[in-house]
């Protein structure tokens, strides 16, 4: 009876708070919450378009319940300008699960600490230090390596007899060179044996990676429903065991690290080495330091997979803007040589390209998270302190009001207009804008558009016979990153000489 008693008065509590809230803030419209459950009963799983599906309801401000935690989420251009520059220093802090809150300790690392002093002085250490002009180009040969390498792996299997004509599933290749780039600069090695596998700390490294994407996608909505602890006790435990794992192996290969650079004096330009070496000059924390390694790898290695994914699968779709990129490549590059980075800048058609790829298929369509440190207003309505604020920049890409034919795959538009995606131009922001803006964009669009350039430069590519680019399944699977719902598979025929697929190695580190 007791136990009746004190659960009616804590949904009568509840149910006060949010009826003074309510009262006493003007909110975003939005859908009708639950108790408890808040609005998750009715979300759909790909959030990005059932936010975008409310919006056009509801307006382009919507608040949606995750439990009782107030989500808002904003669906224009206008609406993330306010967000990212005229309210930035208010919405520049991240809403922290439990899980999260324990995995980042707080928030000492980068992605996951809320803006302030600690917060400035890692970004300041990332962008002078890891990010830099300097370190970029040094960093260089190893992001040749890996796509180089990937092209050979395409045709080696392209080329075997037994494949002749038969489509390749693309995520694999691009799966694996994004898993190699990423860990190379950030931890240093190469996970890959002698005999071109993965080897046994590549192992390692994927199955801690692996079993936070499963263990993440269980939990992430249902650290928001109360008693989460009691009802998700073994994920909870699964967790703490994940976040153990991933320490000893970051401390190990921090070890060895430190190990040789005591024995050889020499510093390389790998993040982790990089990190160690200023350490002491930048004040950062063991913690700090895991914490930035393993940001680096979950906010680098998907993206950059994902984005280069959707734009094959729309050059397998559109058979004349392929042919058109292929006619640069071959114009500026001919048939003699491989394209590199110098090259991009004589490229503007590819840039187009990936440029409409980020529009269309942002891999972050709802990019991280921001929260309130302050009561603020936002297009005329009241956002409470702690509210967690999200720009929608998979709902911007479709607006009509933006973009002509906003469905449409239309590199063309960025010949006539020369739209800025790194933060300047609220239509078209994959990397965000301001204060949280992602420290990667630039190793982000070099990657990206080496792996597309060369990709193309090498291949002719065509849907599985029998397919028509009607058939092709162009949904999201649903995850905080858009992977596509289903991977793309397409035919490679080579169509330079058979020298110019050889890897341009650069060793094993
Ligand atoms: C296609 C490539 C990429 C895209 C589209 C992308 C997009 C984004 C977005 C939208 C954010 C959130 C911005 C915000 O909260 O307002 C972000 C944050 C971040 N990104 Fe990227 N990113 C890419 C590649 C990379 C790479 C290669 C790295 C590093 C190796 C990286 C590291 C980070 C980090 C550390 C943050 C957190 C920044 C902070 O909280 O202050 N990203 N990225």
């Amino acid at each position: 009876m007791a136990i009746l008693h004190l659960i009616i008065s804590f949904i009568s509590i509840f149910i006060a708070y949010k009826l003074y809230n309510r009262l006493r803030y003007k909110l975003p419209p939005g859908p009708s919450p639950l108790p408890f459950v808040g609005n998750l009963y009715d979300i759909k799983s790909v959030f990005f378009r059932c936010f975008a599906d409310w919006s056009r309801v509801y307006g382009p401000i919507i608040s949606v319940y995750f439990g009782s935690h107030l989500n808002v989420i904003v669906n224009n251009s206008e609406l993330a300008k306010e967000v990212l520059k005229d309210q930035d220093q208010h919405l520049a802090n991240r809403n922290r699960t439990p899980h999260i809150e324990k995995r980042s300790r707080n928030g000492t690392d980068l992605i996951w600490s809320d803006y302030g002093p600690h917060y400035v002085k890692v970004r300041k250490m990332c962008v002078v230090e890891l990010f830099s002009t300097k370190r970029l180009e040094a960093l260089r040969p190893i992001r040749e390596d890996e796509v180089t390498a990937m092209v050979e792996t395409v045709f080696k299997d392209c080329t075997m007899p037994e494949n002749k004509g038969k489509p390749l599933v693309l995520r694999t290749y691009l799966g694996q060179m994004a898993f190699l780039h990423i860990t190379r600069l950030t931890f240093g090695k190469r996970f890959l044996n002698s005999n071109g596998e993965i080897d046994e700390l590549g192992q390692e490294m994927r199955g801690i990676l692996g079993s936070g994407t499963t263990l993440g996608t269980k939990k992430s909505l249902a650290e928001y429903i109360p008693f989460y602890k009691y009802l998700f006790k073994a994920e909870n435990d699964a967790f703490e065991a994940l976040d153990a794992r991933a320490d000893r192996f970051a401390k190990k290969i921090m070890e060895e690290h430190t190990l040789a650079r005591k024995k050889t004096g020499n510093t390389k330009n790998h993040f982790i080495d990089a990190m160690l070496t200023i350490q002491n000059e930048y004040e950062l924390s063991e913690d700090t330091i895991i914490g930035l390694l393993w940001n680096m790898i979950a906010a680098g290695m998907d993206t950059t997979s994902i984005t280069v994914e959707w734009a094959m699968t729309e050059m397998v779709r559109n058979p004349t803007i392929q042919q058109k990129v292929q006619e640069e490549l071959d114009r500026v590059i001919g048939n003699e040589r491989i394209m590199t980075e110098a090259d991009i800048p004589n490229l503007p058609y590819l840039q187009c390209v990936i440029k409409e790829c980020f529009r269309m298929h942002p891999p972050t369509p709802l990019m991280l998270p921001h929260k309130a440190n302050t009561d603020v207003k936002l297009g005329g309505y009241d956002i409470p302190n702690g509210t967690t604020v999200s720009v929608n920049i998979g709902a911007i890409a479709r607006d009509p009001k933006v973009w002509k034919k906003p469905l449409e795959f239309t590199p063309e538009r960025f010949l006539k207009e020369d739209v800025d995606m790194k933060g300047n131009d609220f239509r078209l922001i994959p990397f965000g804008s301001g204060r949280r803006i992602c420290p990667g964009a630039q190793l982000g669009i070099y990657m990206v558009t080496s792996m597309l350039g060369q990709l193309l430069h090498h291949f002719t590519w065509a849907l599985p016979d029998g397919m028509g680019p009607e058939d092709v399944d162009m949904m999201e699977q649903p995850g905080a990153v858009a992977h596509m719902r289903t991977p793309l598979q397409a035919i490679p025929t080579p169509r330079l000489p058979a020298e110019l697929y050889k890897r341009v190695a650069v060793g094993t580190v």
